[in-house]
Order: C-alpha cells, then structure tokens, then sequence
C-alpha cells in the first residue's frame, strides 16, 4: 500500500491527479489531500474521491509547520506530490509576495518535513539515508525556463528525430512556432514573480538532494487544459465568455504560443515520475501542441458553434444568440507585462527513459473540455460566484 500526501488537489491538476490515481490503483493506494482551499480550490471537483474509504482531506496550508508534520505523524506517508501554488500569473503581477510565500516557503516547510519524518541515519557513504521508497515530488511549470523566440510567424511542420518517432506514433502534422525547445538542460531565466516563484521552489528542492541526499524529483509541463480549470485561465475563460455573450479579451495581437497538454496525459506522466523517475532528475511534460492564442480563441469559437448547432439541447445554456457567436467577439486589451512570448517543450527524456508521450491530440482534447465545460455548469457557476467578479472587473475592467 503506497500512502500519497498530494497538496493542491482541491485545484486544477491536483484534482485530476487524484481521480487519475483512485481510479487506476483503486483500494492498493492511500490519498491524503492537503489544501488551503484558495479561490483556486473547490472540495467539490474531489467530491466522489472524498467519498472513498482510502482518500481523506486535511484543510490547511502548505507553509504551516504544525498541519504538515501532524500528517506526517499520523500516516507513514510514502510520496508526496506538490501541486499546491499560486499558479495564476496575472495575479503574480498584482500581488507577488502571495507567490513567494506560497510557492518558496510553502515547498520548503514540505520538504522540511518530509526530510524529518523520512530521515534514517546514514547511507555507507555517511551521507544522510531515508526511509525506503519514500519521494518528494515537485510539480513545476516550464515557465522557469522563460521565454522562447518566435521564429516563424505560421506554424511549420516539426521534425522529430528517429528515437522520438515511436512514441509519437500515430500523432499527424506536428508543427511548431519556432527552432529551440526547452529542455532540462536550458537554464533557468524566469521572467514573472509567479515563474520566479516556481524557479525558486525548484531550486530549493534540488539544494535538499545535493545536500541532504534526500530524495526528491522535478516536472515542469507546459500549459494544461481539461476539466475543473478555472475560469481564470484562457482556455476556461473564453468559453465561460462566450456563452455568456461577453467579449473575448486577447492579449496583445494574440500572437504568443503556448504548448497545450490535456491534463490527463500530465497525470500518467507525473505517476511515471513517481513510480519509475530516478531520484535527483528533472523531467520535462509537454505536447508537442504549440499553438498561438489567437487561433486557440477562434478554434473554440468555431467549435462551441458546431456543438450548438449540431445539439440544440445546449442552446439553453447560450446567454446570448447562437450567431453572436462568432469572430466578433474578440476584443484586444492591453498586453500582459513582460509576456513572455513562446513554450515549447522537448519530451524526449521522459519519452525515452520512462515510455510517456502525449495521448491526446489537440482536436479531441478541446471538445473534451468544452463538452466537460457544457456539461458541469453547475460547477462553473459555484466557482464564478463571489469573488470571481470582483477580479474579473479588476482585471479587465479599464484594459
Ligand atoms: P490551481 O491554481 O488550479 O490550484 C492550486 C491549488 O493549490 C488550489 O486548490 C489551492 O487552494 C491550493 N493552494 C494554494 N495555496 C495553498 C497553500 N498555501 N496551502 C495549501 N494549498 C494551497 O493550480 P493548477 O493549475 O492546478 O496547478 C497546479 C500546480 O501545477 C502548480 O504548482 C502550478 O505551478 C503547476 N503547473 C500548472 C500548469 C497549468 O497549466 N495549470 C502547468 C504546469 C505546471
Ligand atoms: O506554461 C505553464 C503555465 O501555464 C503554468 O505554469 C501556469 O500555472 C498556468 O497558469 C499557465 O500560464 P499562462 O500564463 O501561459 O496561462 P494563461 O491561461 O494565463 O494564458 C495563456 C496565454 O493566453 C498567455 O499567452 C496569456 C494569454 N491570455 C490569457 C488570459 C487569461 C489572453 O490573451 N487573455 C486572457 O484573458
């Protein structure tokens, strides 16, 4: 029986990590979920989890000393999976102490506590030795590596060498933006306080290996979208906007690209990294599904379109007309600052050394989520209730 300590599961990725693990390991795993339930976490995205007799919540935050090592008392807790972060890197821009104390100093009272209730005297090199089996796992994001150039203004098509080819397998007309990728060998150049945030915590999880030998492991995905995304995000965002006849608001030209992954092809990576990751490495996750904002904006507009036309039972969800839905809706605001311009990430080391690749092509991974958004209204209007509001007004108000 392995016992997961995964912090942040009320959010995003987490919550999907624990709906991933329950349903493939059933009854041979142990989940406790840690979480401060921010803005950016809703028990009820776990709620069916929650109901099974192997799977508990602990509400607290990351950076209490006391919650975390009660826990660790409690539980001989085997790994832990850090998903708990400010994530959002708007809200870095307004508010950045947030992120450091969160992101830094909340890994840190982790893996502090991970290092006390793991510690087992010496390995035969005299360095300090850790109970059997036991990993820390730190979720990070590419951002950490900063900004990619832009090469080519349309997508040309991708070239992957031989090594890579066979777990592409079956994926057609990859292309790209530009000639560099990130891999874990580019250097950390983080250019947001909320990517600064993240760099820091990963470099403070690496200070715990190399000088504690404790043992520990890094993946930095590209940009996620699935279900349970907070429609703070681009993806969520713009179709919780469209059927609510609000305008679409595109950063700049809308030229930056990101690498889009769905979010389950992230969970089977991060339970490779767990299972079979060697202690003390980085793993980079991504998509190989560079695509710029602008086009990710029309694409679901095109495709809420279709689903409403072709299934008129959705139409009642529509707070404006069915032909309002169309290019007009996109309005260019004001950049974000220091946007950084592209992501892309080069998987070939968790392809190779560990036989992960991305599953879900783009196409069907955003019918996916827009049918999941479609589908689960009542839980995009618990969470755009209060608050979301207010921010919304804030941060697009006067842009
Ligand atoms: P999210 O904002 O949806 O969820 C964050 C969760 O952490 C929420 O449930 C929140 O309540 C919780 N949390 C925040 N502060 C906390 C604290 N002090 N103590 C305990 N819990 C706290 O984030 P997400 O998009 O699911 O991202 C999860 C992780 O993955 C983050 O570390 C993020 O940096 C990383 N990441 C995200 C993406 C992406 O595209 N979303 C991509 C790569 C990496
Ligand atoms: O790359 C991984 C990162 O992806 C994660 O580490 C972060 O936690 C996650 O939030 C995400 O960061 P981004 O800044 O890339 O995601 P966001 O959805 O905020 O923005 C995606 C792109 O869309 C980005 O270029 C900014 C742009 N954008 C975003 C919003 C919210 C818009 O044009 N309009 C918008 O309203």
């Amino acid at each position: 029986m392995i016992t997961y300590l995964v912090t942040g599961a009320a959010g995003f990725i987490g919550s999907n990590f624990v709906k991933y693990i329950t349903s493939k390991y059933g009854n041979d795993i142990k989940v406790i979920v840690l979480d401060a339930l921010t803005y950016a976490g809703n028990i009820n995205s776990i709620k069916e989890e929650l109901e099974l007799p192997n799977v508990s919540f602990v509400k607290g935050d990351i950076k209490d000393y006391c919650v975390v090592k009660e826990i660790f008392d409690d539980n001989d807790i085997d790994f832990v999976v850090n998903f708990a972060a400010e994530s959002h890197v708007d809200r870095s821009i307004e508010n950045p102490k947030l992120f450091l104390e969160t992101n830094i100093l909340g890994t840190q009272n982790l893996l502090n506590c991970a290092r006390e209730a793991w510690a087992d005297g010496k390995d035969d090199t005299g360095k300090p030795a850790y109970k059997k089996g036991k990993k820390y796992l730190q979720i990070s994001t590419d951002e950490v590596y900063g900004s990619l150039e832009k090469d080519f203004d349309e997508a040309q098509p991708l070239h992957v060498d031989d090594e890579l080819k066979q777990v592409i397998e079956g994926r057609h007309n990859l292309t790209t933006f530009g000639k560099k990728f990130f891999t874990e060998e580019t250097p950390l150049s983080p250019r947001s306080p909320y990517s600064a945030s993240k760099t820091s915590a990963d470099m403070i999880a690496m200070a715990y290996h190399h000088t504690y030998n404790f043992p520990v492991n890094i993946t930095r995905c590209s940009n996620n979208y699935g279900p349970y995304h907070f429609p703070e995000k681009l993806i969520p965002l713009v179709i919780h906007n469209i059927l609510n006849g609000k305008k679409l608001p595109v950063y700049g030209k809308g030229l930056n690209v990101r690498d889009w992954l769905y979010v389950e092809d992230h969970c089977k990576a991060i339970d490779l990294v767990l299972r079979k990751g060697k202690i003390g490495e980085v793993y980079n996750i991504g998509g190989f599904n560079e695509e710029s904002n602008i086009n990710i904006v029309k694409l679901i507009i095109d495709t809420i379109a279709r689903i409403m036309r072709e299934e008129p039972k959705y139409q009642s969800l529509l707070n404006c007309n069915l032909e309002d839905i169309n290019y007009d809706l996109i309005t260019y605001v004001t950049d974000r600052p220091g946007h950084d311009m592209r992501y892309a990430i080069d998987p070939t080391k968790i392809a190779t050394q560990l036989g992960w690749y991305p599953e879900t092509p783009f196409t069907v991974g955003i019918e996916k989520t827009i049918r999941w958004n479609l589908d689960n209204q009542q839980w995009i209007d618990d969470v755009t209730s209060g608050d979301y509001q207010k921010y919304y007004e804030q941060m697009y108000g006067n842009r």
